[in-house]
This record gives C-alpha cells, structure tokens and sequence, in this order.
C-alpha cells in the first residue's frame, strides 16, 4: 500500500542529500510512503502516483519527534513537590522516594493505564519514538515489571536500577548497588536495551563515580547499551565517565567543565539537553551555545517524569531552548529529531530519508519555526496515514 502525502509547504527531512541545509528543507513538498516506509520525496509538481493520497495543505511536515529519555512508569504525582520548589524549595532527588512508594502499591493495570495515556498524549503531540526507563521499583521484582510494561509501548526499554538508594537501603548504598549489578541486571536484562545511572554526587540519594561505574559495566557485561544521567545537580564525574565507557548519551549535562565539553567533542556520546528540567526546578539552563559551538552532538528530550519535569511536550523543549538555551530554531527542531535518535542510535527514524521510518508530525503552521515562534500553542501532530 503507498500513499501520496502532499501540499507539504515545508518538508524538513534532515537529509542534506534531499534539500536544503542541515535540515534538508524542501519547499512546496511532497512525500511517498510506502508499507511504512519513506519511498519518494520531492516537489510536489513532480510526485508520481499512489494508491492512497493525503494534502496537509500547505502545512510543514518534520520527521516525528524522538523523545529519547522519559520515565513513564510510575503512580500518584508530586505537585506540591513542585508548588514548594516554585517558591525556593531546591530538587535533590528526595522526592522519588515517594514514588517508589507509590508505584510499588499499585497493581500492572494501574502502570500499564498511566503508561499508555503518557504515550498517547505524546503521539498526539507528535512524538513517534519514545525511550522508557524503569527506576520507580528498585526491586528485583518492581523493576523487571516496570521494564515489562514498558516494553509493551516500546523497544527503547533502559533499567535504571540505580535511580536512587530506596528507604530499606538507607546508609547501606554498596549493598544496593551489589543488588543492582547482581540478581535485579539479571531481571531486568532481558527485558531492557538499555541501562542507566543517575550518577550525581551532588544528590545525597544518587550514586558517585565509583558506584556508576560500576552499574554501568555490569549493564554492558549483561549486553545492554550505556546511557547516564549525569552533571544535573552540580559538576560530577557523570559526563566523563559516559564518554570513556562509550555510552550512547549522557543527559543533563547542566553543570560542565572545560574538559567535559572537550571529552564530548572527541568522544561518540550525545549530550542529550533537557531543557524542561530547568523549567521546572528553577535551575539553570545547560549551555547548549557551548556544546555546539565545540562541535558536540545534541539532542532534546522531556525527561517526562513525575518530579523534575511533568510534561511530554517535544515541542515546549524546542521552545524553552531557543528562547532560553540560544539554539537556532533549525538546531532544536534537528536536536529533537535526529538528535534524540543519535542518542539511541537508531538510523531509520529522526529523519525522512528514503527507507526511514515514515513517522511524520505535521504541523498547524507553514514552518518549523513556528513551534518557537508560537510557544505553548498545541501546533505539532503525527500525522495518521491510510493502511
Ligand atoms: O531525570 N534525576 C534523576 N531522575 C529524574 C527525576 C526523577 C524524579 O524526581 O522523580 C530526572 O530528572
Ligand atoms: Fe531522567
């Protein structure tokens, strides 16, 4: 089955090879997709025929958004958490612990309802792929169901173990990290692609250097792929880590030194921004100028998650970093896109080249630019085709 999409007023296709810039912009575009796939792309005057044919009428139309870091599994909500950090309360991790509380509590069909209305809304909102950690268990048992759940919705599963030291682990954080290498990776690994670590010295409830490496190498030896969440909270030993083990994306990346910008720029690890974070805890905002400029590959993503940032909204990140991390439009709409599926290493989404996914959002308005020329106004959608 092939369907003509047509009357693309932009066409953004992140293939230089295909239009202009590094967004690899066309004009006055038209797209063949055929069994799911992107088969054709160019002017719309010169669009060969197909069996299905759908006009977005002058609308443009990017590859979907990559949501490359999320935490969609979990129960209640900390909304005075978040009242209280508004008013000067700072965020340093403590607030998961009620989570964990809640998220043990409830029974798989709780999980799974939040867990698909979470995807849902992000679909709605344009956003085709979506990585999914666990991390709101921190048992064995809590953890493997998390990742099971999640892998219901999505292939981009990432054990997240060593979230944070639970309550029943208090003062005891080796024996926990022994149980997170041990019997929970050997869980969780088959159902999950990825682990990660929150690595943050500056969090009294996260792990050190040390620990992190120490989750992060069992991960591997178990086959999974790296990612860490590091440099949120103040400057840590997260991003250089990240860099030297070859993880695919280190996230957060707020509070960097000289030589964490320099291990990016020579290493193979996405500085994955999650400018949404900030927004909601009043910290500041990572400096994406920097990264760019020395040459590191970027990517933005929600961090969709109950404490530090409840929002599932691809296209506020573009917002917030063009109005507050001083990235190009083009850069943020590419960082959300190809960006988010560096950091996952994928090749067949984040772009709409011939033989990419054909996972498209399409937006109320005639330009990319509009989604941080127009913040807050619902304009991104994935486009639903015929068959
Ligand atoms: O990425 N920093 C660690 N983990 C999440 C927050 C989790 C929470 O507060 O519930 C984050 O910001
Ligand atoms: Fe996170």
């Amino acid at each position: 089955m092939s369907t003509l999409v047509t009357g693309i007023g932009e066409l953004v296709t992140n293939d230089g090879s295909l239009g202009e810039g590094p967004l690899g912009l066309v004009p006055d575009a038209a797209l063949v997709v055929e069994d799911g796939a992107v088969a054709w792309v160019g002017p719309a005057a010169a669009a060969p025929a197909a069996d299905a044919r759908v006009d977005v009428e002058g609308r443009a139309v990017l590859p979907g958004f990559v949501d490359s870091h999320a935490h969609l599994v979990f129960a209640g909500e900390r909304s005075a958490e978040f009242e209280a950090r508004m008013s000067g309360v700072p965020y340093d991790g403590g607030g998961i612990a009620s989570t964990v509380r809640a998220t043990r509590e409830a029974g798989d069909d709780v999980l799974r309802a939040r867990l698909r209305e979470l995807v849902a809304e992000m679909r709605a909102q344009g956003t085709t792929t979506v990585e999914v950690k666990s991390g709101y268990g921190l048992t064995a048992a809590d953890e493997e169901r998390a990742l099971r759940l999640a892998g219901e919705v999505t292939a981009e599963t990432t054990f997240l173990g060593a979230h944070v030291v639970p309550a029943e682990y208090a003062g005891r954080a080796s024996e926990y990290v022994a149980l997170v290498t041990g019997p929970m990776l050997a869980a969780c690994a088959p159902h999950a692609r990825w682990v990660d670590v929150f690595c943050e010295p500056a969090s009294p409830h996260a792990f050190d250097g040390d620990a992190s490496r120490a989750v992060l190498v069992a991960g591997r030896d178990a086959g999974l792929g790296l990612r860490v969440h590091g440099n949120q909270l103040g400057p840590g030993p997260g991003v250089q880590l990240a860099v030297e083990l070859g993880a695919a994306s280190v996230d957060h990346c707020t509070y960097l030194t000289g030589a964490d910008v320099d291990a990016l720029a020579s290493g193979t690890t996405v500085a994955t921004l999650l400018p949404g974070v900030e927004f909601s805890t009043r910290q500041p905002y990572p400096d994406a100028r920097r990264l760019l400029d020395a040459g590191v590959t970027v990517a933005l993503a929600t961090d969709c998650n109950p404490g530090t940032c409840f929002s599932s909204s691809m296209a506020l990140c573009v917002a917030l970093a063009v109005r507050e991390m001083r990235m190009t439009p083009a850069e943020a709409v590419w960082a959300a896109t190809a960006g988010g599926a560096a950091a996952l290493r994928r090749t067949d989404v984040g772009h709409l080249g011939i033989g990419a996914r054909a996972d498209l959002c399409v937006l109320a308005a005639p330009s990319y630019r509009h989604l941080a020329y127009r913040p807050g106004v619902p304009l991104a959608r994935t486009l639903e085709l015929p068959g």
